[in-house]
């Protein structure tokens, strides 16, 4: 398959994750030769349902459920061998054989990351951003700090062990020593095992830059799939109730190794309102009757760790800087059959800080910590025409149409797709 114009598409979340970037990749992946994760680990969760079946993935690009695509984890994913072998088998369970490339130099997720993730939470108390367990911030620390180990090393014994040694001193001393828990696994024990996994994942490795620059060459597409959103990118989010990783769209050069210069369409997607799980002061959050109308009609439990989700109203703050981060070409709308039969929806434009109007998101804590949400109030709508997927978006109720261009122009985005449902056919391309 190629495309002349833009072969390169870059799905990014605009929120706080859990937008659906699952299904709006899933969406695209047909037409993609290549579906590429540039970031993250299994932190993500995504969720994918074709024809009435339910894949969740963590680490294996959505685009995997097609099965045509190559699924590449570039350089920029922090791999934990254990789960990836795990999420193999289960796609495997599902009657999909994984085209599957891992790049040679991403980062692993070592048993002591886990556990020094869980000790560094605690630790951290009021300032800790709810992680999801899975050793994200050591791991991508430990390759800040030149001391981690990438999947290559899993293939060179010798290596492996020569940074073995250091990395597990050091992630061993700071456990028990700066923070008093236990590390109960021997540095023989994780050789061992780690040698093994590297059997298992040696078919799969390569250097998945070269892949990408050549396949590029020979004018193949390639989708681009973001994990998280705008809120949990180290830098532009919000610090320090972040993940650890860059969620925008400016990753992808660096995290895969294509140029930023190639990437044509960047689609943000964002969900019709807002979940969190995990830490952070959040100015649109909604408690109570609506709260769990929300939470119980969009299903809204972690799909990694299960824990419920907050929700809230959608906050164009956020979405507006989603915007400006990513050089969004437009926006992915998504599960707005769940606002259905609300007599009037609150959409936060701006924040109200100690008096003043901020329609920026604040680098400042505090700021963040007193902002009250400002809203307009719009028309809700009742039910959605049946089959509305195949009439089309003018056949969108009026007052949703309005929702959809009151949103475009507060952010200044187009919203070029919108999502009427979790399977793939629910979907009006505008
Ligand atoms: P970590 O990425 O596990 O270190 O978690 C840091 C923060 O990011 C926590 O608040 C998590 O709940 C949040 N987080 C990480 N991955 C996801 C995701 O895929 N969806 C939503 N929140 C996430």
């Amino acid at each position: 398959m190629s495309q002349t114009s833009s072969n390169i598409t870059a799905i990014v979340g605009a929120q706080w994750g859990d937008e659906g970037k699952g299904k709006i990749t899933d969406f695209f992946a047909g037409n993609s030769d290549y579906v590429v994760r540039f970031h993250g680990g299994n932190n993500a969760g995504h969720t994918v349902i074709v024809n009435g079946e339910t894949y969740k993935l963590h680490l294996i690009p959505s685009g995997i459920v097609y099965g045509e695509p190559i699924s590449v984890i570039s350089n920029g994913v922090v791999i934990d061998p254990k789960a990836l072998l795990e999420e193999i088998d289960y796609v495997k369970k599902k009657g999909i054989s994984p085209k599957l490339l891992i790049s040679d130099r991403a980062h692993v997720i070592m048993p002591y990351h886990v556990l020094l993730d869980g000790a560094l939470s605690k630790h951290q108390g009021k300032l800790a951003a709810g992680s999801t367990g899975r050793g994200i911030a050591p791991v991508y620390a430990d390759k800040m700090f030149r001391n981690g180990i990438r999947i290559v090393d899993l293939l060179e014994p010798d290596v492996l062990f020569e940074k073995l040694k250091k990395g597990y001193a050091f992630s061993k001393g700071i456990i028990e020593k700066a923070l008093s828990q236990k590390v109960d696994i021997s540095i023989e024990d994780i050789f061992v095992l780690y040698c093994g996994y590297g059997e298992k994942l040696r078919p799969y490795v390569k250097d998945t830059s070269v892949e990408l620059f050549q396949a590029l060459k020979k004018d193949k597409s390639i989708l681009f799939e973001g994990a998280q959103g705008i809120s949990l990118d180290v830098d532009h989010g919000i610090y320090p109730y972040t993940t650890s990783s860059n969620t925008a769209a400016g990753h992808i050069s660096t995290g895969t190794g294509v140029s930023f210069r190639k990437i044509g369409r960047i689609i943000g997607v964002v969900k019709a309102y807002l979940s969190r799980v995990g830490e952070s002061p959040l100015p649109s959050e909604v408690h109570g009757k609506t709260a769990k109308f929300l939470r119980e009609k969009g299903l809204e439990y972690g799909t990694t760790t299960g824990r419920p989700r907050r929700v809230g109203w959608l906050d164009l703050v956020q979405v507006r800087q989603a915007v400006r981060v990513n050089g969004l070409t437009e926006i992915a709308l998504t599960k707005i059959d769940i606002l259905n039969g609300f007599d009037t929806i609150k959409i936060c434009v701006a924040y109200n800080i100690d008096g003043n109007r901020v329609s920026e998101m604040p680098a400042s804590l505090s700021s963040y910590r007193n902002a009250q949400p400002i809203y307009s109030l719009l028309d809700g709508w009742t039910e959605l025409p049946d089959e509305i997927w195949n009439k089309g978006f003018d056949a969108l109720p009026q007052s949703l149409k309005q929702y959809i261009k009151f949103i475009e122009k507060e952010v200044d985005c187009p919203i070029k797709i919108v999502s009427v449902g979790p399977q793939r056919h629910e979907t009006i391309i505008r």
